[in-house]
């Protein structure tokens, strides 16, 4: 969330200035008049003026205000996806605030670098466990786990984090069948394999489920559909659970973060010259001629220039993540990301396709 608020202080200003020098050059007089004709009473316009501008000042201060904390004591928190990134990163993090963390790693079993390190903690309150969240039979495992190491488990677990997941990219002609299912896998039903093996220990103690999606899983991009399909249907599985934990006092957020690139291992050069090669290799003879390779070197060329790019510090996703976990009232979406993303975010969901698709393809 860190620089939000000066685009929020920026637009308020920008807003302020705009409805000042509106109001100076009587366009409420104008909207009267036009009130009038459509038969509302003269005093409408000013009101709604009045109102937006309250909603907007609103929504600038909300996050601002504090909205109190539970308590961490003997809570536990799992985490997917621990051996790298946010992960790994939210594991220690959540470990120093006093949580017991059960951090779920892929490569456990193969020694895997950074469940190692977790591990060599040596803390009773870090606890590795072998997790694939494509595998029934791992959750499953991970579920027993869970019970067997929570100091009461009829109290239940406090919070999950689906955070486990893998990017790729290619134009849509290039994305094979394959592909799509490999990264929904892991994204989508990963995340819902999981959620449904633990909601029963969260709703226990009426915890928190926190998903992390991803700025793309509100908009689309060029190079990116199938990571944005697993993305919208993390954003719409998320949804429809909050609404039907509500009344089980179960809180779900969602975090959307933008790019982070440069901060963790999800892109790297070596993965786009792995998947750049796979990609062009198994593209169907036509797709090759008709793209032709140079045009296809080109989207590589853009795809390498964003390893590096980005977040270089991962503490905004961390710090939105504990807020969803600790906050009494966490917000229903978190959007840690720069400025510019933040707008064109804003841009392509509120703004007719007609004008996004100009400004931004
Ligand atoms: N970094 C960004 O710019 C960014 C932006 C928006 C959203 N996100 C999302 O943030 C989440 C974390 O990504 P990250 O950036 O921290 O990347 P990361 O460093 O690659 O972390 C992802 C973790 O998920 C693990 N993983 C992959 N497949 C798994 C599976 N089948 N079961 C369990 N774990 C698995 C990976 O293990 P291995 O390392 O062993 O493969 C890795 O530890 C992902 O959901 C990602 O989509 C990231």
């Amino acid at each position: 969330m860190a620089p939000l608020p000066y685009v929020r202080v920026a637009l308020l200003v920008g807003f302020s200035v705009f409805l000042t020098l509106v109001l100076g050059f009587g366009l409420p007089a104008a909207l009267n008049f036009l009130a009038r004709c459509c038969g509302f009473p003269d005093a409408s316009v000013t009101e709604c003026v009045v109102v937006l501008y309250s909603l907007f000042i609103l929504y600038v201060a909300v996050p601002r205000l504090p909205r109190g904390t539970v308590k961490i004591e003997s809570k536990a928190v799992f985490i997917t996806g621990c051996d790298s990134g946010f992960g790994h990163a939210l594991a220690k993090h959540l470990h120093k605030k006093g949580f017991i963390v059960f951090a779920g790693c892929l490569l456990k079993e193969k020694d895997g670098d950074g469940a190692k390190e977790l591990q060599e903690m040596c803390s009773e309150r870090m606890k590795v466990l072998q997790l694939d969240v494509c595998s029934d039979e791992q959750v499953a495992n991970a579920v027993e786990f869970v019970k067997a190491n929570l100091e009461d488990s009829e109290k239940g677990l406090w919070a999950l984090v689906n955070n486990a997941g893998v990017s790729t990219f290619g134009e849509v002609e290039f994305t094979s069948m394959e592909n799509y299912k490999q990264v929904s896998d892991v994204n989508l039903w990963g995340t819902v394999r999981t959620t449904k093996a633990l909601l029963p220990l969260i709703r226990r103690a009426k915890g928190r489920v926190v998903n992390v999606a991803s700025m793309y899983g509100r908009m689309g991009n060029a190079l990116r559909s199938s990571y944005c399909v697993s993305k919208y249907g993390v954003e719409v599985f998320t949804d429809c659970l909050r609404y039907e934990m509500k009344p089980w006092g179960v809180k779900v957020s969602l975090i959307e973060p933008g790019n982070f690139v440069a901060a963790t291992g999800i892109l790297s050069r070596d993965l786009v010259a792995a998947t750049a090669e796979k990609l062009w290799r198994e593209a169907p003879p036509v797709v090759q001629e008709d793209y032709g390779k140079a045009h296809f070197e080109q989207l590589v060329a853009l795809m390498r220039s964003y390893c590096g790019s980005g977040h270089k510090d991962v503490a905004p996703v961390l710090e939105d993540i504990t807020d969803a976990i600790v906050s009494q009232r966490p917000f229903t979406r978190y959007n840690p990301m720069e400025p510019h993303w933040w707008i064109r975010m804003q841009v392509m969901t509120h703004l007719p396709a007609a004008i996004s698709d100009r400004l931004y393809f």
